[in-house]
């Protein structure tokens, strides 16, 4: 299959490139670059020894993602691209409804003038809301969240569906992620957030090279275990072969269908930082600071649709992600800047 990948260059969306094309499929990456680097199509490349093909192109310019879209000419499109840190969202609500909705309508509309119909979309388990227990299930309940780039995942869950409903022909694929972290085996690619990273992965990371001084663990006091906060930490590397097996499985759905893509077991603040110590060889230093407004105590998926339905599971560990993330991290301090 010859695959469109909107927002290739970034972090889930890379190592989903790598995934397919060692699969065999064709890849060709569409992003503006904005929050992405342009070295990670070289790295693609290093990885799998095919250069993906390359649209440089934002979505929300309907024109020029036309032209691009016509002359890349895919099969199916995996839609990564879109705003994605929560505060900045609660800040500026309109600048995220207007990019995460404009540039889906400029995709859905370009695929059907082209009469391209399979789609695989980025959700997130963001997608349950606070009013649900774990282990979420993906018919457990009314869909909702609790910051605006969530609710552009329930919305745009919600409008492909709609247009899934309204015309016959379409497969799409509502993948709802849980906290996707890690590398790369090979260190070539990884995530590279913009300033101070806002989630727990990146922050310890930064942290054990040095960057930051020491982790901030958003409270103690939680009814868990250790009383820190518990997710679902999925090793990119499965979140991007779950892409490649719900693609391959999207010509048997008929309409809009989600899968949640974790491991069903939660995690906590102070057992993450371990890993990343143990992963790392030396002590990260950590102070607990207060709740971080809005988090959940607890957060894991019910795996039993995916695997049942793809035939796919997570299978890395937790010492897999923080030994992988560390490879990244440690090899390239900076990301990808010089
Ligand atoms: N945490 C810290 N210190 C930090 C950062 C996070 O203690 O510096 C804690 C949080 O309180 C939480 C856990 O680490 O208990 C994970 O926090 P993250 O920010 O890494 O992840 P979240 O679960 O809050 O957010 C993730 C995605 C969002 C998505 C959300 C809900 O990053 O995009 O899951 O699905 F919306």
């Amino acid at each position: 299959m010859h695959v469109l990948v909107t927002g290739g260059a970034g972090f889930i969306g890379s190592h989903t490139a790598v995934a397919l094309l060692e699969r065999g499929h064709r890849v060709t990456i569409a992003d503006d670059f904005q929050n992405s680097s342009p070295k990670v199509i070289d790295r693609i490349e290093q990885i799998t020894g095919t250069r993906p093909g390359l649209a440089a192109v934002d979505l929300l310019d309907e024109e020029a993602f036309d032209a691009a879209f016509a002359s890349a000419s895919p099969d199916a499109v995996i839609h990564f691209a879109g705003l994605k840190a929560v505060g900045e969202s609660v800040a500026d609500p309109l600048r995220y409804y207007a990019h995460n909705l404009g540039s889906t309508f400029s995709l859905l509309k370009t695929m059907k003038r082209h009469g391209v119909r399979s789609l695989v979309f980025s959700s997130s388990a963001t997608v349950y809301g606070d009013q649900q227990d774990p282990p979420y299930r993906e018919d457990g309940g009314r869909l909702d969240a609790t910051n605006p780039y969530g609710m552009t995942k329930v919305m745009l869950e919600r409008i492909l569906s709609d247009v899934a409903e309204s015309e016959g022909g379409w497969h799409i694929g509502l993948l709802r992620y849980f906290n996707p972290i890690g590398a790369h085996p090979s260190g070539l690619i990884g995530e590279d957030p913009n300033g101070i990273p806002n989630n727990l992965a990146p922050y310890i990371l930064q942290v054990a090279v040095g960057r930051l001084p020491e982790v901030n663990i958003f409270g103690d006091d939680y009814a868990t275990a250790d009383g820190t906060g518990e997710r679902d930490y999925i090793h990119v590397a499965d979140l991007a072969e779950g892409h490649v097996a719900a693609l391959e499985k999207l010509s048997a759905v008929e309409g809009a269908r989600a899968w949640n893509l974790g491991t069903g077991a939660g995690t906590s603040v102070r057992q993450m930082i371990a890993a990343f110590e143990a992963a790392s060889g030396h002590p990260i230093p950590a102070i607990v600071r207060p709740r971080r407004e809005g988090d959940l105590p607890r957060s894991w998926a019910d795996t039993t649709r995916a695997a049942s339905e793809l035939g796919w599971t997570a299978s890395r560990s937790i010492a897999d992600m923080a030994r992988d993330g560390w490879r990244w991290q440690s090899q390239n301090p900076n990301g990808f800047a010089d």
